[in-house]
């Protein structure tokens, strides 16, 4: 295992029974305190994707848009917002997807991606993976080609992997 993979680890903090009891919250924020362990992290996936043609970096608000963008800057490709509800000022489309309780939407301006493209989507973490496969469906829709899926943090007993289907996912850390 790469040696960064410890201390990029290391600077996410557990903050137990948040927001709920019997949740243990990754916190990324203390990540973003420490400046090589985020320049680590953005690394490590820069050096995966940099030479696989990807012109687009979607990121899933809010956390998403923490690690997307100086992704798609190091490796040339525009990054493309992927929003919650309401919030883009343009036409969108939307995709659902469930909660625990309930449905909750991503939306994506029309005509940001075109057909062809090939795109990475990149969030903090992977739970269940409901946030995920819906990024998935939204880029799939307008023909673009989803290279991979990228995380910080996965946890593994919710089982998100196995919602992507045979769509790649990619994580650092391992957050059970
Ligand atoms: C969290 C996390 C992922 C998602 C993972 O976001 O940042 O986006 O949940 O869960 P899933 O795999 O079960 O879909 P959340 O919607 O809580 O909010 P935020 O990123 O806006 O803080
Ligand atoms: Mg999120």
């Amino acid at each position: 295992q790469d040696p960064r993979i410890a201390t990029i680890s290391s600077a996410i903090r557990v903050i137990p029974d948040f927001p709920k009891p019997g949740i243990m919250f990754q916190d990324i924020t203390t990540l973003l305190l420490d400046p090589k362990a985020f320049k680590d992290t953005i690394d490590l996936f820069v050096e995966r994707y940099r030479d696989q043609n990807i012109s687009v970096v979607a990121g899933v608000e809010a956390r998403g848009f923490i690690f997307g963008p100086p992704i798609a800057l190091a490796i040339g490709a525009k990054f493309v917002p992927m929003r919650k509800p309401k919030k883009l000022p343009g036409p969108v489309i939307s995709e659902e997807y469930s909660l625990e309780y309930g449905t909750d939407k991503i939306e994506m301006h029309v005509g940001a991606v075109q057909a062809g493209e090939r795109a990475l989507i990149i969030d903090d973490l992977i739970a269940t993976g409901g946030t995920l496969s819906a990024a998935i469906r939204l880029l799939e829709r307008v023909e673009v080609q989803v290279v991979e899926c990228a995380c910080v943090v996965e946890l593994p007993e919710l089982k998100g992997r196995e919602r992507l289907g045979d769509k790649a996912l990619f994580v650092l850390v391992n957050g059970s």
